[in-house]
């Protein structure tokens, strides 16, 4: 039997499990997905335990996203652009692989809209790990522009909310909210939603199945909008690929997430 498992700091809330399930049942695979709680001090030694129990892969999320870098033996492009690995692949040969598959995630469902990336304006709200996929995709979807927000102050971003991040968002054609605001239930718009417009996509990565406020602002407003599950498949799917070079079924992996 196959086995997975998604590692975290928590990792109780991960929704991987359940989409993965979904794909196992839809494909007739026999394979056991789990959800380990990993405490920084023990990744190194609970990958080396995952290798040895004869896992063939695991996802990874929020802290272990960066440090698991340094812990496999070789990581692909997307990896090293974005700065962090989401799916490890242990190879028969004994070694690990890390790879990003957040980047084709990110994409995907832009891609099924169509969304014209040529000539394109981006804003990215937020400047963690999940903005850092977003942004080398952007960049290589070919994006002509790229504007970066975040509530504490980095080199070459705006202030998250400021005149110019406001003025950067009615500029976009194309808004991503990759900060954590809308995680939490009722937590508020993460800009001020008069800085939305009709013509825009406002993408918001929350993986949740309720609208955040984010996106009913911007729905209000009259842009088009994404939620965060359509990205969650997507990179789910991939990793599935990556394990097991075959294509995962996503429209169940989808469905799994209750949309
Ligand atoms: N849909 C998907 O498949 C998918 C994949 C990956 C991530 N995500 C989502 O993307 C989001 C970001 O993930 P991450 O891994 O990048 O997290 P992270 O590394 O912890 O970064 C968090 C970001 O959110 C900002 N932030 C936190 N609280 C804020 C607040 N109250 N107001 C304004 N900004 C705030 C932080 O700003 P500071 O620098 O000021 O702290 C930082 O820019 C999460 O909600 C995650 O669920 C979704």
């Amino acid at each position: 039997m196959l086995r997975f498992a998604v590692i975290g700091h928590p990792v109780a809330h991960s929704l991987s499990p359940r989409i993965h399930a979904a794909n196992f049942r839809a494909l007739g695979i026999e394979a056991a997905y789990d959800a380990v709680d990993v405490a920084s001090a023990d990744l190194a030694a609970a990958l080396r335990r995952f290798a040895a129990d004869g896992l063939r892969g695991i996802n990874v999320t929020v802290p272990h996203k960066v440090a698991v870098m340094d812990l496999v033996d070789r990581v692909d492009s997307a990896a090293a652009e974005a700065g962090a690995v989401n799916t490890v692949l242990f190879a028969p040969d004994g070694s690990t692989a890390g790879f990003n598959t957040d980047m084709a995630g990110f994409l995907h469902p832009l891609k099924s809209c169509g969304f014209p990336f040529a000539g394109a304006k981006v804003l990215v709200l937020g400047a963690g790990g999940a903005s850092r996929a977003v942004v080398a995709a952007c960049r290589a979807a070919g994006c002509a522009s790229l504007t970066q927000a975040n509530r504490t102050a980095r080199p070459g971003m705006l202030q998250l909310g400021s005149e110019e991040c406001l003025a950067a968002a009615r500029a976009a054609d194309l808004v991503v909210n990759a900060t954590t605001v809308g995680l939490r239930e009722g937590d508020p718009c993460v800009i001020d939603a008069g800085a939305f417009r009709a013509g825009q996509l406002v993408y918001d990565l929350i993986p949740v199945a309720r609208e955040t406020a984010t996106l009913a602002a911007a729905r209000a407003a009259g842009a088009r909008t994404l939620d965060g599950l359509g990205m969650l498949a997507a990179q789910a799917a991939e990793s599935f690929r990556i394990w097991t070079g075959r294509m995962a079924d996503l429209s169940a992996m989808l469905s799994a997430l209750d949309r």
